[in-house]
């Protein structure tokens, strides 16, 4: 196992009131010291330790990406566990956590296990497997949730779909209550979604696509309220996309239902507009939507409305990324933008501070899975993003190391980046010194 000392760095982590110039030493994996004193954190890092020097830059807790898909098994050609979570550490995440909508699809232990098994053997970013709700992710019967859950499974969900009846969804939660597991919910109604490709509004009509109303995401966000407090399970909403979705969840969170939500890089930062171009690239479910939406979607974020921000990295063939708007798959990637282009349009360009950031992307996301990380403490274990708040550079999604390249920032110009990634303290990503996962 690893040590490593971290010199020179300001310890930022708001969750933990910790804003301070000092030294990390980590030791076989763990947290070892954190504070001013270089001397006693080199006597804690050990002889052997690898020094890195920060040179004044922050050291946060390892970020976690609560909502990724990384199409393994079935889609190695689009992601693989290992080019995954090196896309994860190149974009400072020290953690994952993955959907099950593969092929086929993560429903029992066996594959619960085989994913877990593979990322130890790649090794480069902790990756936390979500189980399906139903069995094939068909909608129908339940899946193996206990056994799933007692393999590793951190969480449940249909993610690319809803849980289609409030019933069947009463008897997943129960089951997940029990397992003191949350139920992630990819929130659109099928019936009101048809074959809607963009968000319903001036902009699907001006362009002749099916539209997608806001409504089919509310009524399953106002469903999926109700049906937490009828059980007292934890439901979590993903990827909000209306204003009028973070206002039922924030009404919720006042009467007092254990409900939790996330809003992606690309909802809080892009409009429908940019569908007038017909670039597949913006084809995304939930839909891009408004100003409004943003604007809503990021105050949401402000007064704890939302909870985390989490990518969505949803890698696609660039063959299929190219067939017309309405025959393409939806998604799009976000892995190695999500930090930059979040630091960049809402502490940048808006009114946010890193202290409101860093949390969204470290202990909040841990504490509604659970994973007891996301935090820079004595005794965590020693996963630590560098991040170059100042750093300017320019997103170029050749260089990635996704085997994807559905991004729909490709060319922006960006401020702030993770220069550094360590994970159980060894550098997994290095900007500077020329270390990368490959
Ligand atoms: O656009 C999306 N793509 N939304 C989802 O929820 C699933 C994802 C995918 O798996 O491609």
């Amino acid at each position: 196992m690893p040590s490593l000392l971290i010199k020179n760095a300001k310890l930022f982590d708001p969750s933990a009131g910790l804003d301070m110039s000092g030294h990390i030493a980590v030791k076989d994996g763990i947290i070892r010291y954190l504070g001013g004193d270089e001397g006693t954190a080199a006597l804690a890092a050990g002889p052997d330790a690898v020094v890195f020097d920060a040179r004044g830059r922050m050291a946060t807790p390892g970020l976690i990406d609560m909502h990724v898909h990384l199409r393994d098994p079935g889609n190695d050609a689009v992601e693989t566990i290992a080019s995954g979570a090196m896309a994860a550490v190149a974009g400072g995440f020290t953690s994952v956590v993955c959907m099950p909508n593969t092929e086929p699809p993560v429903d029992d232990e066996a594959s619960v296990i085989f994913q877990q098994r593979e990322a130890r053997r790649v090794g480069f970013a902790n990756v936390f497997p979500v189980g399906a709700i139903t069995a094939g992710r068909k909608g129908g019967e339940l899946a193996e949730m206990s056994q799933m859950a007692s393999a590793g499974a951190v969480a449940f969900s249909d993610d690319g779909d809803a849980v289609p009846t409030a019933g069947l969804l009463r008897r997943a939660l129960t089951y997940a209550k029990m397992l003191n597991r949350p139920i992630l919910e990819h929130c659109e109604d099928e019936s009101l979604k048809g074959e809607g490709v963009m968000d319903e509004g001036f902009m699907s009509t001006m362009l002749g696509l099916k539209g997608i109303p806001d409504e089919c995401e509310e009524v399953i966000v106002a469903r999926d309220v109700a049906m937490s407090r009828l059980t007292g399970a934890h439901v979590h909403i993903q990827h909000v996309s209306t204003a009028n979705s973070v206002e039922i969840i924030r009404n919720a969170k006042l009467e007092g239902s254990r409900v939790t939500a996330e809003a992606t890089p690309h909802h809080l930062t892009l409009t429908c507009d940019v569908v007038k171009g017909y670039d597949p690239v913006f084809k995304v479910n939930p839909p891009l939507r408004s100003e409004q939406d943003i604007v809503a979607l990021r105050k949401g974020l402000k007064d704890g409305a939302i909870d985390a921000i989490a990518s969505d990295h949803a890698p696609h063939l660039e063959e299929a990324k190219e067939l017309e708007f309405a025959q393409a798959p939806s998604g799009m990637i976000g892995l190695e933008t999500a930090l930059g282009v979040v630091a960049t349009k809402l502490i940048d360009e808006d009114d946010f501070t890193w202290e409101d950031l860093i949390p969204l992307l470290t202990s909040k996301p841990s504490d509604i899975l659970g994973l007891g990380r996301g935090r820079l403490k004595v005794g965590l274990p020693g996963d630590v993003t560098i991040i170059d708040p100042d750093l300017v550079w320019t997103v170029d999604c050749e260089r990635f190391y996704s085997k994807s390249r559905n991004c729909p920032f490709n060319g922006w110009k960006l401020k702030g980046r993770a220069v550094a990634t360590i994970v159980s303290g060894k550098i997994m990503f290095d900007l500077e010194g020329g270390i990368d996962p490959c």
